[in-house]
């Protein structure tokens, strides 16, 4: 049922507010900090983790990872599922394994993850047993037969080929494990860097549950926004989407959707990585698509996007609206958050954008050629 929506992946970008109402009611309770449903053992004496994904499911896994070095002071490191079954890296002791996919019957995902249970399961040290955990909107798929414990994102049925709300599942799942592991290791920034105090923890957290009314307000306006300027991109050929930190993931993954649903040629990049060649193709052709946030990386993005202007490139900024985002010739403004939460939003335009191009092409946003809902084939 699309109620009044063209097509599902529109409805379901409108249902995301919800989404991330659901998961606050669940997981968010007074008086606590975090509670998800895993038995403590998922967090015992945990020194790293891996993460194992493919497609928009390793962009959240990448969000996931900075929150996990960040807010929990775990080194964690993520890897292509199609890359990590034919050259996993040597084995490491006290290792939690995550694998993430939103249907749960990721061909590549599923035998990455029981490689890595069948090799560890060959060494006699305790230290390096397999410790799995799956992230999944599908609690019933081949995923949780194959992993003993499972985080249900809980999104509801995702119909629309490309990846939204199930992607915003995936991130607030990744920020509840952080925040929960962050609690278990003493909630104290970790000598070796990473960490938040507990009381930080306790702000991020108050800033989450007000999150659905921003998200509302934000997916309204953008949409908006977004469906006026898709136009503007009627003959381009190339965008090129630009982040950093913790938002280079969300900048890969605008790049990812504009590709699947309008095939537009799209590149994302860590923005500080454009001088080292990809600045050649900048030209009034080739549109840039630059999320800026204010913290630790803005004044470097915006001389990023200085740098794209400077070759007559059409910037387009996720940014607030301040004098220093007066550089881009069409701003889609993004409310104050802190800078950690920021691709729960900064995802928005990249969704809209996308469907908005490909409605405008008057393309089957919901069946994309070539592609499926579940890849179950390697
Ligand atoms: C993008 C998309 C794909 C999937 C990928 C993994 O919108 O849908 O990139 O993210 O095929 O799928 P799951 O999460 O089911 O493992």
């Amino acid at each position: 049922d699309k109620r009044s929506f063209r097509h599902f992946m529109h409805k379901e970008i409108h249902e995301q507010p919800e989404t991330v109402a659901l998961w606050v009611a669940r997981h968010l309770p007074e008086g606590a900090l975090v509670a998800l449903p895993l038995d403590e053992s998922v967090y015992e004496g945990v020194e790293r983790i891996q993460i194992l994904a493919c497609g928009t499911s390793r962009h959240a896994a990448q969000v996931g990872a900075h929150l996990l070095e960040q807010l929990a002071g775990l080194p964690t490191a993520v890897f292509y599922a199609s890359e990590f079954r034919y050259a996993p890296p040597p084995l490491e002791p006290h290792t939690l394994t995550i694998g993430v996919t939103q249907s749960g019957e990721t061909a590549d995902t599923l035998a990455a993850l029981a490689m890595e249970q069948d090799r560890r399961f060959l060494v006699a040290d305790p230290a390096y047993a397999p410790r799995l955990l799956g992230i999944t909107n599908r609690p019933e798929s081949s995923l949780g037969r194959l992993v003993p414990h499972l985080l249900d994102i809980g999104a509801g049925i995702e119909v629309g080929v490309a990846a939204t709300k199930t992607f915003l599942g995936q991130l607030l799942a990744f920020y509840g494990l952080a925040l929960a592991f962050a609690e278990r290791r003493g909630g104290t920034a970790h000598p070796l860097g990473g960490g938040r105090t507990p009381a930080q923890l306790r702000e991020l957290v108050e800033q989450l549950r007000a999150l659905p009314a921003v998200l509302q307000r934000l997916v309204d306006d953008h949409d908006r926004c977004c469906a006026e300027l898709a136009h503007l991109f009627a003959d381009t050929q190339d965008v090129i989407f630009l982040g950093r930190g913790i938002n280079y993931p969300i900048a890969m993954e605008g790049a990812l959707k504009l590709k699947e649903i309008s095939y537009i040629h799209a590149e994302g990049y860590p923005a500080g990585e454009m001088k080292h060649g990809p600045i050649a193709l900048l030209d009034a052709r080739v549109p840039v698509v630059s999320i800026a946030v204010p913290g630790t990386v803005f004044e470097k993005v915006l001389s990023n996007a200085q740098e794209a202007k400077a070759r007559d490139a059409q910037l387009i900024g996720v940014a607030p609206a301040c004098p220093d985002t007066e550089l881009f010739d069409v701003l889609l403004p993004l409310p104050e958050v802190d800078e950690l939460l920021s691709p729960l939003l900064t995802v928005i335009p990249m969704q809209l954008l996308s469907y908005h191009i490909a409605a405008h092409r008057g393309l089957d946003v919901d069946q994309p050629r070539n592609l499926a809902k579940s890849v179950t084939v390697e």
